[in-house]
């Protein structure tokens, strides 16, 4: 099995890996799979963010003073539309303060590459730790952009919570911006020739919202550009 890098946290909690099973599962419908992928978020979400820091805060009991604690920085909640937007409220359940920032980048399905189409961030940055949301880290191109757009935002902290990464995305992450903490229920196995993820779930995006565009869209079709991306990605990962 491939060592993973200390910066790439995945679960070992059997809730996680229960429920990840479930997704996984082609008969699960939409209904089903939103709520999977809400309740693994929430339980990516806790574990991601166990080393945020706290300040004391004074508080009063019905008993006494006692000293509590507070969360200290900003959070930023960054889901990448489409797909990431089904793990929006369970991050909120989690800190109902935090801001939601959305970036809309969409995968060219022939170049694999990122395409931004919807960023509304304003001119400086008003959180210190931004959660990227997305349920699939697959080539790590649209990742990679992402934490672009927020370094240059000048996001201080940055974090990716994934439902599954593919050790090419892992790797493109992780080269291009090594101070990203990547926090996945599972690392699977490969990207096939269309640069989706195995055994993955199929597109996370379609399942959540019900938009199957029939069979050429289903992952499986190569083109004879894509294949080269992946092959490419994949000689990369084993350099
Ligand atoms: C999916 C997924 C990621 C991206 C991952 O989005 O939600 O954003 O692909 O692939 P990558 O790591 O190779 O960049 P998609 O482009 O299918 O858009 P959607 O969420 O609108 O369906
Ligand atoms: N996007 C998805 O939704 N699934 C994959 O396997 C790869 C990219």
């Amino acid at each position: 099995m491939q060592q993973l890098a200390s910066n790439v946290h995945v679960s070992s909690h059997p809730l996680v890996a229960h429920k990840l099973s479930l997704l996984r599962d082609k008969s699960t419908e939409p209904k089903k799979f939103r709520e999977l992928v809400r309740e693994l978020s929430w339980l990516l979400g806790y574990e991601a963010m166990a080393d945020l820091s706290v300040v004391p805060r004074e508080i009063e009991t019905p008993l006494e003073l006692v000293t509590g604690s507070e969360l200290e920085p900003k959070v930023g909640l960054v889901p990448v539309l489409r797909a990431g937007l089904g793990m929006v409220d369970a991050m909120l359940e989690l800190m109902p303060s935090a801001e939601v920032w959305h970036i809309g980048l969409y995968r060219d399905e022939r170049t694999l590459k990122p395409v931004e189409y919807y960023n509304k961030l304003p001119d400086a940055a008003t959180v210190q730790v931004c959660l990227i949301l997305d349920p699939m880290l697959a080539t790590g191109g649209s990742s990679a952009a992402t934490v672009d757009i927020l370094k240059a935002w000048g996001a201080a902290r940055i974090k990716q919570v994934s439902l599954i990464a593919a050790p090419e995305g892992v790797a493109t992450l992780s080269g291009a911006h090594p101070d990203v903490d990547i926090h996945v229920a599972a690392v699977d196995s490969h990207l096939n020739e269309r640069g989706y993820i195995v055994p993955g779930l199929g597109d996370a995006g379609d399942r959540q919202f019900g938009t199957f565009a029939g069979p050429g869209s289903e992952p499986g079709h190569a083109d004879d550009e894509t294949a080269e991306v992946v092959r490419r990605l994949q000689r990369d990962l084993g350099a």
